[in-house]
Order: structure tokens, then sequence, then C-alpha cells
């Protein structure tokens, strides 16, 4: 007897935490003869698919993967357009974000990118705060084992400005966003299958969700997609039901 055809196994339950890592914005653009920049343009319109499709299917938490510490190694024309499309996506979507409810923070370092878009991010985590519909995570320089780094050096300058044992097992709380529940599905477009140093501590009982489109193409459909997909997965958690 299959005890996959069990539906009480099923879980049916919608994702509480989608963590995109949204991929192919530069073959979008060189399929179509285009520059890559012109991809990136239209890769950071495709977040408003996104985010309605969050919004409307009651997501909690998203999580997106925008600049990772590797891509410093992309030509610096590249990475200012990256930067540029990055403060241009604040200054043009903070208002509708603030009026849907979306509470927008930001993962990574912010010691390597300039003042002004550090102060603009924070502007923008500081009107948004209030807000509880969605909580919207955007990783800019951003790397998991990076993090990790940075967590155990705050983890080891507590110990030494308090006199709370921190133990290895608190590290969790010194991570970027510790608030943040793990994810549940991680969502990759373009074809690559790796998590690409994205939430490498988090994601370890994520499910993986792959499809070949580019990150341009992604629609709300693409969503419904993954997360029918992902509520026919058996998430067992080493348990063996
Ligand atoms: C994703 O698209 C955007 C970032 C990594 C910032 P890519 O720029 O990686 O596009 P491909 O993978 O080269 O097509
Ligand atoms: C991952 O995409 C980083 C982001 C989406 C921000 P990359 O295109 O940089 O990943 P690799 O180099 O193909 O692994
Ligand atoms: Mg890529």
């Amino acid at each position: 007897m299959s005890t996959h055809a069990d539906s009480t196994q099923v879980s049916i339950s919608n994702p509480k935490h989608i963590a995109v890592i949204m991929d192919g914005n530069g073959r979008w653009a060189m399929r179509k003869g285009n520059q890559r920049s012109d991809g990136h343009k239209a890769g950071s319109e495709a977040v408003r698919n996104l985010v309605s499709g969050a919004l409307d299917l009651k997501i909690p938490y998203i999580t997106i993967y925008a600049f990772s510490t590797e891509n410093w190694s992309r030509p610096k024309a590249e990475v200012d357009v990256l930067f540029r499309l990055l403060a241009h996506f604040i200054e043009k979507e903070l208002t509708e974000l603030k009026e849907r409810g979306v509470r927008v923070r930001f993962i990574g370092r912010r010691d390597r990118i300039s003042k002004f878009m550090v102060s603009q991010m924070e502007k923008m985590e500081r009107e948004t705060n209030n807000n509880t519909k969605l909580s919207l995570t955007l990783a800019v320089d951003y790397g998991g084992r990076d993090e990790i780094h940075r967590a155990i050096d705050r983890m080891m300058e507590a110990q030494q400005t308090s006199n709370t044992p921190w133990s290895a097992t608190d590290l969790h709380q010194f991570l970027d966003a510790p608030e943040l529940p793990d994810p549940d599905l991680v969502i990759r477009t373009s074809g690559e299958m790796r998590l690409s140093n994205f939430l490498i501590y988090q994601a370890a009982y994520a499910e993986l969700w792959f499809t070949e489109e580019y990150w341009p193409d992604f629609t709300q459909e693409t969503l419904a997609r993954a997360i029918a997909d992902y509520q026919k997965r058996h998430r067992r958690f080493g348990k063996i039901k």
C-alpha cells in the first residue's frame, strides 16, 4: 500500500516564508539581443508581480536575493546599474508598499555600499516599520557565509561586553534577521539549481523549487505554480511521517 497516496501526509498549508533567488536577468536580455542592464531593469519590475502575488495569496514573509557578496566580482558598470536600480526601486515603490501594508527590511552588509544607499534603505525600513500584511526582506550585499561570520563576531563581542554565557546554539539570535521564520520554500528562476550562498543556515529544511523561466518573466501565476507544487511535497524533517 502506498503511503504517499495518504492525503493526511500532504501539507496543504501555504508556505509562511518564501525566499526567492531572482536569476536570469542577463540571459533574458541577451536572448533578445539587448544589454544585460535591460534585463536588470525588467527584473526589478518583476518584483512587483512577486509582491502582488504574495499579498493576494496572503504569504506573510518573502525574502528576495537582490545582490550577493559575490556579485561585486561583476564589471563595475553592471554593479552600478544594479545599485541605481535598487535606489530607483526604493524611490518609486515606497509609497505604494506603504499603502499596501508591506514592511520592508534589509539583510546583508551595509559597510561596502554608499552612505546614500544605506540612508535610503534605512528610510524605507523606518517608514514601513509598522506594516503587518507582508514582511518583505531584501538581501543586499548578502552572503550566507558572510552572515554567519558576522554573527559569530557579534556573539563574541556580546560575550566580552556582557556576562551572558553565550553558546554556539545561540548563533541564530545573532543572524541579520533572527525574528524571521526559516524559509519553507526557496524559488530559483533561470534553470540553475543551486543556492549561491543564499540563506544557507536558514534554508536547512526548505523545499526547493526551480523553473527554467528567467526572472523578468516571473508572474503571479509562476508563484501560484510554485506554491501548488510545494503543497504536494511531504516535509518529514527527519521523521518517518
Ligand atoms: C540575476 O540575474 C540578478 C543578479 C544576480 C543581481 P543575473 O544578472 O545573474 O542574470 P544571468 O544569470 O547572468 O542571466
Ligand atoms: C545569485 O545569482 C545572486 C542573486 C540572485 C542576487 P548569481 O547569478 O549571482 O549566481 P551564480 O553566480 O549563477 O551562482
Ligand atoms: Mg545569474
